[in-house]
C-alpha cells in the first residue's frame, strides 16, 4: 500500500502545530490530540487546535492525514487580542518579517481561525495584514497570491480573537491551498441540486495538488450521481458525463448537453465496447467494499492514468483505528487492481467520509478498445506508467475561476 509520502518537513523534530480537526470527528479528535500532544493542546477558533509538542512524523502518519483536514507547523505565534491591540497589523507584519522574510516564501496567504460564516471584522483584518505583509516582504513570483505551485513554500497566517498563528509550509503538506482549509469561493448556492456539487469543486482543487485535471471535453463516468449536484458541476466545467444511479437525476438536468444517464444498479453498468472514460467519480453510498467493487468493475473502460475520485463513506465505523483500517482495506484492494493511491482529504463539504484519489496505471492491451468484462490486464511496465503520468497539462476552469500559468494553483 502506498500512502503519499509527505516531503521532508522543515520543522523542528518537536514543535507546535496548528491542526484543523473537523467537527464531525470531534470524538476521534479528542483522543488523537492527547496522543499527538501529551503535554496538551489549546483550542483556537472553531475546529482549530494548537498542539504544543508534536513531531513531524506524527503529523505525517495515517491518522493525521485522515483526521486533520489542514495542518501547519507553527513558526510564529502571538496570542493576543487583535481587536484591542493598538497597531496590530504593523506589529504583526514586522514580527512575521523578522521570522520569515529570509526564508523566501513564494506566497503569503492569510485566513481566519473561525470557520463557517466569517466575522467581517477579522476578514478585513486578514486582508489588511496580507496587504501590509506584501509590502514588507521581498517581491514574490506571481505577486505572492493563490497562483502558486503545490510544492512552493507559502507563509500561512491565521488570525482570530485568540491572536496570530503562522508558519511556512507547502499547499501539499498543509493538505490544501487555502489558509485553514477554507472553502473555495465557488459555492453551491441557493440553486444547488445537492451539497455534493461543492464537494466535487473542492475535490478538483485538492486533486490539483497532485496532478493535472483532465482537459475540457474529457468524459467522466459517475457512479452514484443522483440527484446530480456533482454531475452539474462537471458539466459546468465542460466535461462530458455518463451518470449512473438507481435513483433519478434532478429535472434541472433534463436534456443537459454532454450528459448521458443510466438509471440502474451501478454494478450492472457496462460501458459500450468502444467507450473509453477519461476519469471516474464514485459517490455511491452503502458499504465501502461494495462501492469499490462497483468502481473497479469499470476499470477496463478507463484510460491509463485516469484519475479516480472515490468517496469513502464511514457509515457504521467508529473510532480512529477502524477508520484507518477501512481506508487501508480500500487502498489495498484498489492497488491489487492496479490503481495507484494518490492522496486523501477531508474536504470542507465532506461529512463522516473521506475523499480518496487514485490513478489507473494499467495500459490497455494493444489493439483492443477495451478488455472484456472480468479481464485483468497485465501491469504496465514502469516506463509506460511514467509516460502516462501527468500527460494532461491543464484542466478546465469552473465558471468564474482563474488559473495561473505552469501548473500553478488558485482561482
Ligand atoms: C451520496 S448520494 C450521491 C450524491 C450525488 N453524487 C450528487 O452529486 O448529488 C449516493 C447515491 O448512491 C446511489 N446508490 C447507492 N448504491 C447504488 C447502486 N448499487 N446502484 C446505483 N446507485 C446506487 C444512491 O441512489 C444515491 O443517489
Amino acid at each position: 500500500m502506498t500512502i503519499p509520502d509527505p516531503e521532508a518537513l522543515e520543522v523542528p523534530a518537536a514543535g507546535p502545530w496548528l491542526v484543523r480537526i473537523p467537527e464531525v470527528f470531534a470524538e476521534e479528535g479528542a483522543a488523537l490530540r492527547r496522543r499527538w500532544s501529551p503535554t496538551g493542546s489549546t483550542p483556537l477558533g472553531t475546529e482549530f487546535h494548537l498542539l504544543r509538542a508534536t513531531s513531524a512524523a506524527a503529523m505525517a502518519g495515517p491518522e493525521a492525514l485522515l483526521f486533520t483536514s489542514w495542518r501547519l507547523p507553527v513558526g510564529h505565534r502571538w496570542p493576543c487580542r487583535p481587536r484591542t491591540m493598538e497597531g496590530f497589523v504593523e506589529k504583526a507584519a514586522q514580527g512575521l518579517a523578522r521570522t520569515f522574510a529570509g526564508r523566501s516564501p513564494e506566497a503569503i496567504l492569510v485566513g481566519l481561525l473561525q470557520t463557517g460564516t466569517p466575522n467581517t471584522y477579522y476578514r478585513k483584518l486578514a486582508s489588511n495584514l496580507r496587504g501590509r505583509l506584501l509590502q514588507v516582504f521581498p517581491p514574490m513570483p506571481g505577486g505572492g497570491g493563490m497562483e502558486v505551485r503545490p510544492d512552493a513554500p507559502v507563509l500561512y497566517c491565521l488570525i482570530g480573537p485568540e491572536g496570530l498563528y503562522a508558519g511556512l509550509t507547502t499547499p501539499r503538506q498543509a493538505n490544501g491551498l487555502r489558509p485553514g482549509g477554507a472553502r473555495p469561493a465557488v459555492s453551491a448556492g441557493a440553486d444547488a441540486i445537492s451539497r455534493a456539487g461543492a464537494k466535487i469543486e473542492e475535490a478538483m482543487e485538492s486533486l490539483q495538488l497532485y496532478r493535472a485535471l483532465p482537459p475540457a471535453g474529457a468524459h467522466w463516468l459517475e457512479l452514484g450521481a443522483s440527484p446530480g449536484g456533482m454531475t452539474r458541476a462537471l458539466l459546468a466545467r465542460s466535461y462530458r458525463v455518463t451518470a449512473v444511479d438507481r435513483a433519478p437525476l434532478d429535472t434541472r438536468l433534463d436534456g443537459a448537453h454532454g450528459l448521458t444517464f443510466h438509471r440502474m444498479d451501478a454494478p450492472l453498468f457496462r460501458a459500450a465496447p468502444d467507450e473509453v472514460f477519461d476519469a471516474l467519480l464514485c459517490d455511491l453510498n452503502g458499504p465501502a467494499d461494495a462501492a469499490l467493487a462497483a468502481a473497479l468493475r469499470q476499470a477496463p473502460a478507463l484510460r491509463p492514468a485516469a484519475p479516480v475520485v472515490f468517496t469513502l463513506k464511514l457509515a457504521g465505523v467508529t473510532g480512529v483505528a477502524a477508520a484507518v483500517a477501512r481506508r487501508d482495506a480500500v487502498v489495498a484492494e484498489a492497488a491489487a487492481a492496479g490503481w495507484r493511491f494518490v492522496a486523501q482529504a477531508h474536504l470542507p463539504s465532506n461529512r463522516r467520509e473521506f475523499t480518496l484519489f487514485f490513478e489507473t496505471t494499467r495500459a490497455r492491451p494493444a489493439g483492443t478498445a477495451r478488455a472484456p468484462a472480468g479481464h485483468r490486464a497485465p501491469r504496465a511496465p514502469a516506463a509506460d506508467r511514467d509516460r502516462a503520468d501527468g500527460q494532461w497539462r491543464r484542466g478546465p476552469r469552473a465558471p468564474g475561476s482563474a488559473r495561473g500559468p505552469g501548473g500553478r494553483l488558485g482561482r
